[in-house]
């Protein structure tokens, strides 16, 4: 994550008109050599290889956090009290509790905030966001939403350190759930509202792993795969479906959202592509439309190329900065800020809670 968002901080100037500009001061990385490595790839004037020492510093206004999931809470709480402008990857943190320690933080020192759930800002999504909220799709009933992988179904893939952090519960939380899930769910809480209640199924089907810290076989902590169903507080019904054990899927993540006028699809495989099928249309060409979502009046592609010339992944990146400076530059917060990526923690967190109980559990709610 630290490519995307120097990529996006390098060029978001490039192409929004912002009264901000990132200046890449400092890198920071524990290897010194890889730090140095990615400061002259990147552009970056200095790097540091203690994070403490990168948020002492008074030239650095704003921090943005791509460390594994274990550190956020630490770094996160610790440029807050310096008073620096926080970016901070996703999951916010490993669970509910310590993401709300870093809300409180953020809040309690007044520091402009965000979280990188960057899904929302690629141009078919955030168009589905304004067709939901045009009333297009009228009273919604179903809500579908897979991440799929298949990265670590091989028993020999160890667990922890560089790379591998993700395959362990102490440093990463959990497995699919806060990793995958987390962005279903962002991005499920945006288009459609509140989720209510859970019930969860999980599975941990290599239950042992070398770990490549301690060099001994462990236990696996994490949830290699995790399903649920959900209501909506708006009534509608949720299928959730996430696993690194689906053989031949990389990263399908898709959503399919039915309501009473309409329906609305969409795969991160096609990303620039959103399908919308309206029953209003006349019977005879009615069927679902494939949108290219190219044009100078779909969301951020304006900035870009000429209609019909599509983006990418990367994009989201700059997009969510760009918004993010803007918000920075008005005062209005872009989303989601720390407060609203805390309402996402709390789903995971029942959805992990159901899978134990086995059990449909209730959702709180962020005050
Ligand atoms: N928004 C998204 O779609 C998305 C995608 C991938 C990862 N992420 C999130 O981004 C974060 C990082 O994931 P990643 O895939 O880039 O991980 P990664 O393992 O590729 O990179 C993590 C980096 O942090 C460095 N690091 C570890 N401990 C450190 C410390 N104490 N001080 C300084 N640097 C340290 C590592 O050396 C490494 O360079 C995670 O929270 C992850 O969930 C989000």
């Amino acid at each position: 994550m630290g490519r995307t968002h120097s990529n996006a901080a390098r060029r978001v100037n490039n192409f929004f008109d912002l009264e901000y500009q990132p200046v890449l001061k400092a890198v920071c990385d524990l290897d010194a050599a890889r730090a140095q490595a990615f400061a002259a790839q990147w552009g970056y004037e200095s790097c540091e290889t203690d994070w403490r020492k990168l948020i002492a510093r008074q030239d650095i206004d704003m921090v943005d956090i791509t460390v594994p999931n274990d550190l956020h809470r630490e770094v996160a709480v610790a440029a807050a009290k310096a008073g620096k402008v926080i970016l901070c990857e996703k999951p916010l943190a490993r669970t509910g509790p310590e993401a709300l320690k870093m809300v409180q933080a953020v809040e309690r020192a007044g520091v402009p905030n965000f979280v990188s759930y960057n899904y929302r800002r690629i141009p078919a999504v955030t168009l589905a966001k304004q067709l939901i909220d045009e009333g297009r799709l009228g009273r919604i009933f179903h809500y579908r939403a897979k991440f799929l992988q298949d990265w670590t179904i091989s028993k020999d893939l160890p667990q922890g350190g560089p790379a591998l952090w993700r395959l362990d519960a102490k440093v990463a939380g959990s497995g699919v759930t806060g990793d995958l899930l987390a962005h279903c769910i962002d991005t499920a809480l945006w288009l459609n509202g509140d989720l209510e209640q859970v019930n969860a199924m999980a599975e941990t089907f290599i239950k042992q792993r070398k770990h490549t810290v301690s060099g001994k076989v462990e236990k696996v902590g994490i949830d290699d795969a995790c399903a649920f169903l959900a209501r909506f507080k708006n009534g509608s019904l949720a299928t959730f479906e996430s696993t690194r054990f689906a053989r031949g899927h990389k990263a399908l993540y898709t959503f399919e959202i039915n309501g009473e006028h309409a329906s609305l699809f969409w795969d991160l495989h096609d990303l620039h592509r959103l399908q919308y099928f309206d029953h209003r249309d006349a019977g005879r060409v009615r069927g679902w439309r494939s949108i290219h979502v190219t044009d100078g009046d779909h969301p951020y592609m304006g900035k870009w190329w000429v209609p019909g010339l599509q983006i990418g992944y990367e994009h989201s990146f700059v997009h969510q900065l760009a918004d993010f400076l803007q918000g920075l530059a008005t005062g209005k917060s872009a989303r989601p800020t720390f407060r609203d990526a805390l309402q996402t923690q709390y789903v995971c967190d029942a959805v992990l809670k159901s899978a134990k109980t086995r059990r449909w559990e209730k959702v709180p709610k962020v005050k």
